[in-house]
């Protein structure tokens, strides 16, 4: 599944909530911190090491986890994740937020962004929310809030998505996202 900058429809040109124009994707210093990110009813920031326990307990059941890659096991084994985040970022080859619901700093699910060339032109995201908030909304608030920064931050012109076959939820919200079925990899 793809999306291309240009073919983006009804996203806004900035990053709502963050002080960062969208033309100044060069002189964006997410790499060393990232924006906070605010939409309707999500706040996306960065991850903090006290994430970890929530991110443990709502992405580690089955259904979350079916059909992406096996989460880290433990509280400990988060933690060790988010500052692997923290270092990914700071070599400017990935973003990792954390999605909070509206009155709430705790972090439900994680959107990742990586690099698939050098120059970030080509970028492949990833995402996962807690089940008990699935079909609320905020998935798509918060996608396209990270849209939003991969384009106009980061500078990516093209995101790629990989979603197993069977994955029917995850391959719906990427299509009503407005992403295109490319290519089946085997
Ligand atoms: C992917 C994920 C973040 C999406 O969040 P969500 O809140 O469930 O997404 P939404 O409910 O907004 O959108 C899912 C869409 O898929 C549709 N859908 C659900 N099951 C489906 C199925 N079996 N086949 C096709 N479409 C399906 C839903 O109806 C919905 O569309 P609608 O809002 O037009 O009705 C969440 O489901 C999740 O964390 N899944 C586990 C991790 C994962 O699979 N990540 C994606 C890897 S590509």
């Amino acid at each position: 599944m793809e999306m291309t900058a240009d073919r983006r429809s009804g996203l806004d040109a900035t990053v709502p909530g963050c002080s960062t124009p969208a033309s100044a994707a060069l002189t964006s210093n997410w790499r060393e911190r990232l924006p906070v990110l605010s939409g309707d009813r999500v706040t996306l920031r960065q991850l903090r090491s006290s994430d970890a326990p929530s991110l443990f307990a709502l992405l580690t059941t089955e259904e979350v986890s079916r059909f992406i890659s096996t989460p880290p096991e433990s509280v400990g084994g988060f933690e060790r994740f988010i500052a692997w985040t923290h270092r990914q970022r700071t070599a400017g080859i990935y973003a990792c937020f954390a999605v909070t619901p509206e009155g709430s700093d705790t972090a439900i699910g994680i959107f990742q962004v990586h690099q698939l060339d050098l120059a970030f032109d080509t970028a492949e995201w990833g995402f996962a929310i807690g089940s008990r908030f699935w079909g609320t909304g905020f998935f798509q608030a918060a996608a396209e809030l990270v849209l939003s920064f991969a384009f106009d931050v980061v500078g990516a012109r093209r995101i790629e998505a990989r979603a197993a076959l069977k994955n029917g939820r995850g391959t719906g919200a990427l299509l009503k996202l407005g992403a295109v079925h490319e290519a089946f990899l085997r």
